[in-house]
């Protein structure tokens, strides 16, 4: 694995897979679990050359103590990524994605209205942005998204559809641990009682899917589930054709977000 630090050293590095090989591209902010895995894992299968990007990405974050307190461990990425089939890592600086003086974003509507869009205004703006970058530097034909930020997903598509991009968007099931609770760099912030107490999350998107194929409400059997765990929403959108119910929710200082597809596929 060769690891990049600035835009044009992993453009001299891709030149030679301008013609003739499928690029593949997964975005990333770093701080590696399984569901990263499953993502490198899955443009491994499918493309050549493998890219990985990882950039915190200042821009998506509303608060400057989450940004902060983001988890960085970037020794233990490398290592990671390199196992997981990764060829090349780009690991760029905030001055390179965002020089002084930057002054174009990317406001997606449609797909960024509502849910996590109402909950963190300006969020999907800086991750349109930066992954509309990271598309105009890699170029790849294919790019790996996880579901478990199913709206981003979704958003990333509306650009992809209302820009003409020419890019094949995967997405890669929700990789959860073994108690259910779906991974997440976040999680590393939950404390042993707190991470107890977010298993309510998972626990209601299960009583939520389970009332929907009873035809009952599957937002109250939720709710219901959710055992003191204050959600900023419990909903069920349509992504991609897919009734799904999605939770966000603070478990103490950390913010999580869940989701299941409600149909049968
Ligand atoms: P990050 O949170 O690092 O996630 C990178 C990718 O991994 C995203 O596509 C995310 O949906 C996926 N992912 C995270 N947890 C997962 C899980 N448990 N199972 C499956 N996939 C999972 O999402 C971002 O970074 C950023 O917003 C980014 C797209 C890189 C733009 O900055």
């Amino acid at each position: 694995m060769k690891a990049a630090r600035t835009i044009g050293e992993l453009r001299r590095l891709l030149q030679p897979f301008r013609t003739g090989s499928t690029i593949g591209l997964v975005p990333t902010m770093g701080a590696f679990h399984g569901g990263h895995i499953a993502l490198f894992r899955a443009a491994r299968a499918t493309c050549d050359p493998v890219v990985a990007s990882l950039f915190v990405n200042p821009t998506q974050f509303g608060d400057p103590a989450d940004l902060a307190a983001y988890p960085r461990d970037e020794p233990r990425d490398v290592r990671i990524a390199e196992e997981s089939g990764v060829d090349y890592l780009f690991a760029p600086s905030i001055d390179d994605m965002f020089p002084r003086g930057h002054a174009t974003w990317i406001d997606v509507e449609g797909a960024a209205l509502g849910l996590e869009g109402d909950f963190r205004p300006g969020h999907f703006r800086g991750v349109a942005t930066v992954c509309l970058k990271l598309f105009t530097i890699v170029r790849p034909q294919v790019a790996f998204f996880g579901q478990k930020d199913v709206q981003q997903v979704a958003v990333i598509r509306q650009m992809v559809r209302d820009l003409n991009l020419e890019l094949d968007i995967r997405v890669v099931p929700t990789v959860r641990d073994q108690d259910g609770l779906a991974l997440s760099s976040r999680n590393v912030r939950l404390s042993a009682a707190e991470r107890e107490r977010a298993l309510a999350i998972p626990r209601a998107l299960g009583a939520g899917r389970a009332a929907y194929r009873l035809g009952r409400d599957a937002v109250a059997a939720a709710r219901a589930a959710l055992a003191g765990v204050e959600p900023d929403y419990v909903a069920i959108a349509d992504f991609d054709g897919r009734p799904t119910l999605a939770i966000a929710a603070r478990v103490g200082g950390t913010r999580l977000i869940d989701n299941i597809p409600l149909d049968e596929r």
